[in-house]
């Protein structure tokens, strides 16, 4: 019997999983915000994640996924734009300390926003046109290097 085709859930998971981790920053952010919690303790925590998590991800989004298709694709195009904005409020944020809370804001809808395009149009369309062979190859080093992310930070600002 032929192997059995590999599915999205499987190959894209550890991506599909960090997102998840993603969704929880932006509640975690919009929580904070009505607790009116102090802006660094939030700016370090998102300091925190990109470091350990966000950078990664969007680097082996666009260099193990994205690079796959032509340069002109306009899914992957909105992708890497988005990508783009992100790190750019993540810089504005907790680089250049701009005391400003509309960053968070718009930090927590433009994440959401990322997680829920990937999730629903830019994956399932990535599956669709990738072979078989490359979502192989591309599931195994994502499974090698994106394990389970374990978030150690203990200051909940998004509770108390
Ligand atoms: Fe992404
Ligand atoms: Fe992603």
């Amino acid at each position: 019997m032929p192997p059995e085709p590999i599915k999205r859930s499987r190959a894209l998971l550890p991506l599909s999983r960090e997102h998840h981790v993603d969704l929880l920053l932006a509640w975690k952010i919009r929580k904070g915000l009505n607790n009116h919690a102090e802006y660094q303790r939030m700016a370090d925590y998102v300091k925190y994640l990109e470091e350990n998590l966000i950078n990664e991800h969007f680097d082996d989004e666009e260099k193990l996924l994205f690079d796959l298709l032509p340069e002109e694709d306009k899914m992957c195009g909105n992708a890497r734009k988005e990508h783009k904005q992100i790190r750019y409020l993540i810089t504005e944020i907790c680089d250049k300390k701009n005391y400003d809370n509309s960053l968070f804001r718009q930090l927590a809808d433009l994440v959401e926003a990322h997680v829920r395009y990937e999730e629903r149009a830019l994956f399932p369309y990535l599956e669709a046109r990738l072979p078989e062979q490359k979502l192989e190859e591309v599931a195994k080093i994502l499974t090698e290097k994106h394990d389970v992310f374990n978030d150690i930070w203990q200051d909940t600002f998004w509770i108390d």
